[in-house]
């Protein structure tokens, strides 16, 4: 069954004319077109994952929730299928998982490109830029200038992200001489007396700045946080700092740091602290590198904004690839992908705080049929599927998809670490590192339950409802539907699902 739903496709047609005035101005109009019927059918498009209608995607930006819609911005070159000059490409959904893209929100500009950033909805219109008595959507990127380095910019709507103002006093943060100073999110702090100020949480080559604004467009630093024990592998980007309860009801404070590289297997990864946050900065529990995915294919993921009370849940998305090879993956009319939206929950393992990224509850809505596996040996129907499985307890487990080609990939649990093997997965030539074998360590965690979702050309693969995350891309020359299982029970069920195109 597929979902009447359809998204609407923006084609951006530039107009160009030349004016009859004394300095022959070239001009550009833009039309937009919507296209009601694209067509998203090329053989590695995910089906159930978010994509950019054309062209190179990276990281996502600006996440941010207001009356029912979801929106996603993103790291989007408009013109070409590899990384070149940034701006913010946007979507809406209300459930994560059907988008409708919308035109591009942000457009370089003379201070530079568009990088990475956030949005959040002002409330009490701290910033005096909403009008009319509303709460304007403000973002808060990265301005990247080749010569004038990166500094931070701010632009507002006040129609629902629908059409952007870059603020006319930008930047509001200077560089401070540092090439790389990036990727602000900012959030409210609520000071507990009716009052509060915003944080921000920058990524300053390697280590995390705060600064604070109270009303959005002047900062002040405010502390710095750089543990000598922390992974140091590569440059520090796209940081994140929010609030969780642990197990015991009480609040932590989790900062998430992406890395690159230094990744536990290589490239592209996500690191995180748990710990305090007392509105001016950051100490850590423990000094121990955790990493919120040990696939190689979740980076510079971050988590949306001003999810309401009544929901309380931190919804997270990554970028689904790995800068590694990011460029050259075997996709033309688009590349890259986001990974499924995630909620963000605490646990705790030997009494260390730890981060479960849970697939969000509305894919299921997506699924369609369901079929028990109770063999050894099954062949699925068709390559999008959720597949729910078991292992026998104390022994180790393997879990095989192939096809006809000989193409697989290769899943092992063992006693104290995972190992997932992609290098015969299908099309792996385009770049060495992708052949790698990755491995996970278990660290005392004993896997009882193993959920994977497949799309077209991603595995992401939850070990206990999330507690350890792999999530790898692939691009077989035809789907592997052949599973071969040992050391599952065989209780198992797959659910296929419908795609959100
Ligand atoms: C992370 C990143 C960010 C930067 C953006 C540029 O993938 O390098 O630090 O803002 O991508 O596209």
């Amino acid at each position: 069954m597929k979902t009447p739903f359809k998204p609407i496709v923006y084609l951006l047609i530039t107009v160009a004319f030349t004016a009859c005035s004394e300095n022959k101005k070239e001009q550009k109009t833009e039309v937009q077109i919507p296209d009601s019927n694209p067509v998203f059918d090329e053989a590695y498009r995910p089906q159930y994952h978010f994509t950019p209608a054309k062209n190179w995607m990276n990281d996502p930006n600006g996440m941010v929730y207001l009356d029912g819609e979801y929106h996603l911005f993103y790291q989007h070159n408009p013109d070409s299928n590899v990384w070149g000059p940034m701006h913010w490409g946007h979507a809406v959904s209300s459930d994560m998982l059907h988008w409708e893209h919308l035109p591009i929100a942000l457009y370089p500009d003379s201070l530079g490109t568009i990088f990475s950033g956030s949005a959040v909805i002002d409330k009490g219109n701290t910033s005096g830029l909403g009008e009319g008595g509303k709460n304007p959507m403000i973002a808060i990127f990265t301005y990247h200038h080749p010569e004038k380095s990166q500094t931070q910019g701010i632009a507002y709507s006040n129609d629902k992200g629908r059409t952007w103002t870059k603020y006319e006093n930008n930047p509001v943060l200077e560089n401070p001489g540092i090439p790389d100073f990036r990727d602000p999110k900012v959030s409210w702090y609520d000071l507990g007396d009716g009052t509060g100020k915003w944080i921000m949480t920058l990524a300053v080559k390697n280590k995390i700045s705060f600064y604070s604004s109270p009303n959005l467009l002047d900062w002040e630093h405010e502390s710095d946080f750089n543990p000598t024990w922390a992974s140091y592998g590569g440059v520090w980007e796209c940081p994140d700092l929010f609030p969780l309860m642990d197990q015991e009801g009480h609040e932590k404070w989790v900062l998430l740091v992406s890395i690159n590289p230094g990744g536990p297997n290589g490239g592209s990864a996500t690191q995180y602290f748990t710990g305090n946050f007392d509105g001016k900065s950051f100490s850590a529990d423990g000094n121990e590198i955790k990493w919120i995915d040990y696939g190689a294919d979740n980076y510079a993921g971050v988590t949306w904004s001003d999810i309401p009370k009544s929901d309380g849940r931190r919804l997270f998305l990554g970028w689904m690839s790995n800068w590694q090879y990011a460029n050259v993956v075997p996709t033309n009319v688009w590349r890259s992908a986001m990974t499924l939206p995630r909620n963000l929950e605490l646990f705790n393992l030997e009494g260390k705080d730890l981060l479960a990224s849970r697939p969000v509850k509305e894919i299921k809505t997506l699924y369609d049929n369901s079929e028990k596996i109770e063999a050894t040996s099954h062949l699925l129907r068709d390559g999008l599927f959720h597949l729910d499985l078991k292992k026998t307890e104390g022994s180790s487990a393997t879990i095989k998809l192939s096809n006809a080609l000989e193409e697989e990939v290769v899943l092992k649990i063992q006693e104290d670490k995972i190992v997932f093997d992609r290098s015969k997965s299908g099309q792996v030539e385009f770049n060495q590192e992708f052949q790698a074998i990755h491995e996970a360590p278990l660290n005392g965690l004993e896997i009882y339950d193993i959920s994977i979702y497949s799309d077209k050309s991603s595995l992401e693969i939850f070990f206990n409802d999330g507690e350890l995350v792999l999530t790898e891309i692939l691009f077989p020359n035809s789907p592997l539907l052949k599973l071969d299982l040992e050391g599952i029970e065989n209780n198992g069920e797959v659910h296929y699902l419908n795609s959100t195109w």
